[in-house]
């Protein structure tokens, strides 16, 4: 079986969003949308994948594939909840009015959504022949939801009663979250909606949770981003009124960026075995990995972040299980200079991730490997073009928003992917990269270089 260490990445082909993350019997499953036979988005399955701490990841094979009408074309994103001993997934089936002549895994003109669970004894086992039960079928009426576009389950249980919200749109114009509840978690009764410019012309993996009694919306708009280079779509989050009773949700100020690259989309959040929230997301990638001895693939996760709000601001920091991995190695600035002639220039082991850490002055640069980070007038920039090879159309430049001079940075590196956390988490930022290379140029307080045990 294909083992991951840090980074989830797909197992060969695709893979995007992660679905049904869920600390269930004490391990962590996280499950994907997977396309099995080809290196691009086609016909969804569940992949799944298990670890004991977050770190090491271990792919187990296929969960969930097309087997009914209603999902006959793809197993879309959804989520897991326990109970009763058993862990539950939603999902959204998809059905295609049309077949595509050409390419039968892509959608010829029009398809049909529904939202269907299946459960399992044990987090491995799914019958997906006699397992899977449609919980709501396809929406007909336009000011409930969009017939096509209303999927992405995220459900939760508070109190005695099981909530779900549905990304969806209206009319294509304007995203929206539905709000669904059931007293067992299979008979679901419709309760409300909103509809929202923050949720852009169509609303994906939409996400809810309670940090310190207070809510939090997380979701991924579409078309929210038409002005930048790369992708229209970006997650967002932001604190929000909820009220169970009602399903009533109300927003308030502007949204975050979940990250501050540009690649990070679809995150998914769960309670870890500490009751800690925890979230990943897709990372996308333009284009596959292709290297001798290996199936290419595409798509992979970030790092598990932990979710925090203080003052009204959501923070994103490194999991302590991250901290962990890379005690062990952490060379100080000491030993480096020590070991090392020309601090200015510090090799890294090949294809080993790293962490690095520094404060940076106002002006100064670092440079990990080819990618550019520096502290400007109170922005932290990132310039990913020299790693990013002749691929068009995507942004380069990265910024934060304004950190008021505090340039804390702790930095995770491999070689398709940087993740910079910006003052314990007040920002992320984090890109896809191709060829990073193994050298760090500039000041560095700390390093420490991770053991990839697979
Ligand atoms: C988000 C998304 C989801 C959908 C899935 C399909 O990236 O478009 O809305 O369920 O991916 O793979």
């Amino acid at each position: 079986m294909i083992k991951n260490t840090l980074h989830l990445k797909a197992p060969g082909n695709w893979i995007n969003d992660p679905n049904g993350f869920i600390y269930y019997k004490g391990r962590y499953h996280l499950f994907y949308q997977y396309f099995p036979y080809a290196p691009v988005w086609g016909t969804m399955h569940w992949g799944h994948a298990v670890s004991e701490d977050l770190i090491s990841w271990e792919h187990v094979g296929v969960a969930l594939f097309p087997t009914k009408y209603e999902d006959s074309n793809g197993c879309f994103s959804g989520s897991a909840i326990e109970w009763n001993g058993k862990v539950n997934l939603y999902y959204t089936g998809i059905h295609y009015n049309e077949i595509n002549a050409e390419n039968i895994h892509v959608d010829a003109k029009d398809h049909d959504a529904a939202q269907l669970m299946i459960s399992s004894e044990d987090g491995f086992v799914f019958d997906n022949f006699g397992g899977k039960r449609v919980v709501i079928p396809k929406i007909e009426d336009t000011e409930i939801g969009d017939y096509k576009d209303t999927r992405d389950p995220k459900v939760w249980k508070d109190g005695n009663d099981f909530y779900m919200v549905i990304g969806s749109t209206y009319k294509g114009e304007v995203g929206r979250a539905i709000f669904y509840k059931s007293e067992d978690g299979e008979n679901w009764s419709y309760v409300s909606q909103i509809r929202n410019e923050r949720f852009g012309r169509s609303l994906e993996c939409p996400d809810m949770f309670k940090l310190n009694g207070r809510y939090v919306f997380m979701g991924s708009p579409m078309y929210i981003a038409e002005e930048a280079g790369g992708y229209e779509h970006h997650a967002i989050c932001m604190p929000a009124d909820f009220k169970p009773e009602t399903c009533s949700l109300s927003l308030h100020g502007n949204y975050q960026y979940i990250d501050h690259g540009l690649d990070l989309y679809a995150p998914q959040t769960n309670l870890d075995a500490a009751g800690r929230r925890v979230m990943i997301a897709w990372m996308r990638m333009p284009k596959a990995v292709e290297q001798e001895g290996e199936k290419p693939w595409n798509g992979m996760m970030c790092l598990p972040r932990v979710v925090e709000m203080e003052d009204d601001h959501i923070y994103f920091r490194v999991h302590p299980q991250v901290d962990q991995f890379f005690e062990k190695e952490i060379l100080t600035k000491e030993k480096i200079l020590s070991c090392e002639e020309d601090f200015q220039k510090l090799s890294i082991p090949d294809k080993e991730p790293y962490r690095v850490q520094v404060t940076l002055k106002e002006g100064e640069t670092l440079d990990i490997g080819g990618f550019r980070i520096w502290a400007e007038r109170d922005f932290i920039k990132t310039d990913r073009s020299r790693v990013f090879g002749d691929i068009e159309g995507h942004r380069m430049i990265s910024s934060t928003p304004k950190v008021y001079g505090n340039y804390k940075l702790d930095i995770f590196a491999e070689p398709n992917l940087i993740e910079v956390f910006v003052n314990d988490g007040e920002y992320v930022i984090s890109n896809v990269v191709y060829g990073l290379g193994n050298y760090i140029k500039g000041r560095i307080e700390k390093i420490a270089v991770g053991k990839n045990i697979c």
